[in-house]
């Protein structure tokens, strides 16, 4: 007999664990069916090997009209649509390859290696930036957001005279109070503003992603919805992730210790980070025919959230997974995903956090919240989890 379609669990027992519900969901029925708020049925995938398994599975879709929701979404639309032209996350191949393809042949050992040296600049600044202002300062607004937000605007191309105003309008779409209405605005507002760099760009190509891309056969519309998905893929992850794993190093004052004495471990501890958080929680994916999981049938049409934070706790994968241990070999975690869609910015986004976090403790060794762990605003209720805000404090010179 089959159970009952239970919605995705969403509950956190505490800052840094999935909900617990995952977990015993893993252990004992890890292919369990899913109501999703729209009242589709399908599935929910727990346990990592079956979660790699379909992300590599072409049986299985990314396209946005066959994908449904898992979690209550106020501007939903009414119907499933097609991603715009140029938003390939969503899209099969051979649309994704395509789009993909010119991307790839963007990041190029040189791009990354320049990119490497602003990230080092950009970082400094905002630390002096810091320190002139003083303690305490929310540690999300003076750090974690503006940091991946420039590294965005160099991918791009962003004049330095309207980078203010990017920073802007992508802060507001991350706000925790912001009315639907502020949201759309801002939305609209990014994407006037991605629309006018494209042409900028054409008229007058400069060394830049965007630029690059100008020399190959793509629309206008193609390109500005391409830098709309790098800023909505690159900005509020990387964000998230230099937030909550600095509160997560905050609150293991061992873990931080052993990362001090040893500098040479930022590597683990970045990539035991993105597994122990996982700020990408979930993703979906549609069965474009029957497909056997774990003894159930999953039937074409039906949408199966696969939870990658599930699956990178997945204690047949790693020992004590609910365990911090910045001194284990993270191989195989699944924050960046895996198969055809596995992130495109990951490089990119481990050298902001090997420069990020050691220079952050570095610069501020006294750092310290400044409000008690359980005062931190959470974002459950988001796509990407993370914290709203970050009060922290540190002894001044
Ligand atoms: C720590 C930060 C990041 C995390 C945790 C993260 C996580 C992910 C995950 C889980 C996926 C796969 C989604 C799926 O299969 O449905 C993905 C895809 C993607 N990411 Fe990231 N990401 C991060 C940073 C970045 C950055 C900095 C960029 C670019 C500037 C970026 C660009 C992309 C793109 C373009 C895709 C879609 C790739 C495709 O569909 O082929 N990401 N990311």
């Amino acid at each position: 007999m089959t159970d009952p379609a239970a919605p995705l669990p969403l509950e956190r027992p505490n800052h840094f664990d999935p909900p617990a519900a995952l977990a015993r969901l893993r252990a004992s029925d890890p292919v369990s069916p899913l109501a999703y708020p729209d009242g589709h049925t399908g599935w929910l995938v727990t346990g990592h090997a079956l979660v790699r398994a379909v992300l590599a599975d072409s049986r299985f879709s990314s396209r946005a009209e066959l994908n449904h929701f898992p979690i209550p979404r106020a501007s939903a639309p009414a119907t499933l649509q097609p991603a715009p032209p140029g938003i390939f996350t969503r899209m099969d191949p051979p649309d994704h390859t395509r789009y993909r393809h010119l991307l790839t042949g963007q990041f190029t050992v040189r791009r990354m290696r320049e990119l490497t040296t602003r990230i080092e600049q950009i970082t400094t600044e905002h630390l002096d930036a810091m320190d002139r202002h003083g303690p305490p300062v929310d540690l999300v607004e003076a750090y974690a957001m503006p940091i991946p937000a420039l590294v965005i605007c160099e991918l791009l191309g962003v004049p330095s005279t309207d980078r203010e105003r990017f920073q802007r309008h992508s802060a507001e779409l991350m706000r925790l109070d912001n009315t639907p209405q502020e949201r759309i605005t801002a939305y609209t507002a990014l994407q006037e503003f991605m629309h006018a760099l494209v042409t900028a760009k054409r008229a007058e190509p400069t060394d830049d992603m965007l630029s690059g891309l100008t020399a190959a056969d793509i629309t206008d519309e193609e390109l500005t919805n391409i830098g709309f998905m790098l800023l909505g893929a690159g900005f509020e992850t990387t964000a998230n992730m230099l937030a909550l794993g600095t509160f997560a190093l905050l609150c293991h004052p061992d873990q931080l210790a052993f990362l001090r004495a040893d500098p040479s471990s930022i590597d683990h501890t970045v990539e035991e980070l993105l597994r122990y958080l996982s700020v990408v929680p979930y993703t979906t994916r549609t069965a474009l025919e029957d497909v056997e999981l774990d003894g159930r049938v999953v039937k074409a049409g039906e949408t199966v959230t696969v939870s990658i934070s599930a699956a990178d706790r997945d204690p047949h994968r790693f020992t004590d997974p609910d365990v911090l241990d910045l001194r284990r070999q993270t191989g195989g975690h699944l924050a960046f995903g895996h198969g055809i869609h596995q992130c495109l910015g990951q490089q990119l986004a481990r050298v902001e956090m090997r420069v990020g976090y050691p220079a952050l403790f570095n610069r501020f060794p006294t750092l310290r919240l400044d409000v008690a762990p359980e005062e931190v605003p959470l974002r459950t209720d988001m796509l990407i989890y993370g914290v709203h805000r970050l009060p922290v404090t540190w002894d001044a010179a």
